[in-house]
Order: structure tokens, then sequence, then C-alpha cells
């Protein structure tokens, strides 16, 4: 496990992929994210397989939030006992293309879990894979491609500490139109 203040990543496993499938498959969600149309169990048990033959350091982890007790911010039906240890799983991130001469990776984040929105959960699991990233991984440059559309995730970025590097322009169709790709990076001396 990997600990952040609220939070926590800890592998996937088989029994998350119907909740992700779900949560791909939300319009709201699919808008921020490089898959842009019904995406099947299949499609994921695929992905999953495939994703198991990725060197480790490159598996997705799930975000699990910590729901105990008066955690602040926990929806009433998800607290749980204040004695009790509990986590609930409302998202997943990882890198990926790690480049090991370079010390470079892309990532990528999803809060699927659209309740928890908002509530700085995406800005703190981001800045918790970055600072996996650079004192774990050994990693010294983080970077991530965004649509210009997705204003929610470019905040949290930005306030993670993101740089605007670049904009792959018109590099996306959605909607009938075509947006742009914004890249943000962050470097090791720099989180
Ligand atoms: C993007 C994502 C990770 C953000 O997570 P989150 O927990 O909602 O983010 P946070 O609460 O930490 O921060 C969001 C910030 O965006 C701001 N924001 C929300 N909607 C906004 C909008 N339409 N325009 C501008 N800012 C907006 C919030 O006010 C907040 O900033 P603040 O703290 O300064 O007020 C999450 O929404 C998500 O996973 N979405 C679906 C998948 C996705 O888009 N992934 C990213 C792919 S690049």
């Amino acid at each position: 496990m990997i600990y952040g203040q609220r939070i926590r990543f800890r592998g996937i496993e088989r029994d998350d992929l119907p909740t992700f499938v779900k949560w791909i498959n939300d319009p709201e969600v699919k808008a921020g994210i490089g898959i842009y149309r019904p995406y099947s169990q299949a499609e994921e048990d695929d992905w999953f397989e495939e994703m198991l033959k990725h060197p480790p350091d490159e598996h997705v982890l799930a975000i699990e939030i910590r729901t105990q007790g008066e955690s602040e911010g926990i929806l009433a039906e998800d607290v749980t006992d204040p004695g009790s240890e509990s986590w609930k799983l409302i998202g997943s991130c990882g890198f990926f293309k790690i480049d090991t001469r370079n010390r470079g990776a892309e990532f990528g984040i999803n809060i699927g879990e659209k309740r928890y929105w908002h509530q700085g959960y995406g800005t703190e699991a981001v800045r918790l894979l970055v600072s996996y990233g650079f004192e774990t991984l050994n990693l010294h440059r983080i970077f991530l491609r965004v649509f210009e559309t997705n204003q929610r995730a470019i905040r949290a970025y930005e306030k993670a500490g993101f740089i605007h590097e670049g904009r792959q322009r018109q590099a996306e169709f959605r909607d009938g139109r075509y947006i742009d790709v914004l890249v943000m990076s962050i470097l090791s001396d720099e989180s």
C-alpha cells in the first residue's frame, strides 16, 4: 500500500474490473479520458490481462479513501465504525511508458466515483503518485496529456504543481469538433 493523508493506493484486482467498466461508460467520466465508445467487460478483462504483462511499475493502482469514523467529506452511506479500518474504491491511476534511460513517465488518473469529485481527492492522488514516482521510482520527469475541455483535471494538475508545457492542436475529435490536447509536466526538483 502507498498511504496518503486521506487516501491510499493498492494493486487492482479482478473484482475491481466491473466497477471500472461502469465508470468508463459514464458519459461525464468518458468525456475526460481516451475511450470514446461503449466499453465492455470483455474488453476490460483483456486490458487487465495485458496490463499484468507490463513491468510492475506500470501496473495500475486503485485509489481508495478512508471511510471510518468522522472522516471529512465522506457520504453518510459510506461511513463505517470508527474502530474499524475501512476503505472505499473511488478511482485508479498509474504510470505508463516508463522511459528508464531518461527517467520519464506519463501518468493517467480516473476518479470514477463522481460523488467524490471536487473534494480535493484528485489533487491529493496526483500529489501522492508524483511523490511515489520521484521518491520511490526515481523518475525525473512526469508528464500527462489532458483535453483542453477538461478544466477540472487541468486545475487539479496545476494545484499539484504541473507546468503547462505544450499544446497538441486539434489532436482529438470529440462531439463533432476537434479539441486541443494540453501537455503538462513536473520535474523532480519542482515537487
Ligand atoms: C480530473 C479529476 C482527477 C479531478 O479530481 P477531483 O477530485 O474532482 O479534483 P480536485 O477536487 O482535487 O480539484 C478540482 C479543481 O477543479 C476545479 N474545477 C471543477 N470544475 C471546474 C471547471 N468546470 N472549470 C474550472 N475549474 C473547475 C475545482 O474547483 C477544483 O479547484 P479548487 O480546489 O481550486 O476549487 C477527476 O474529476 C476525474 O478523474 N475525472 C474523470 C476522468 C478524467 O477526466 N481524468 C483525467 C484525464 S486527463
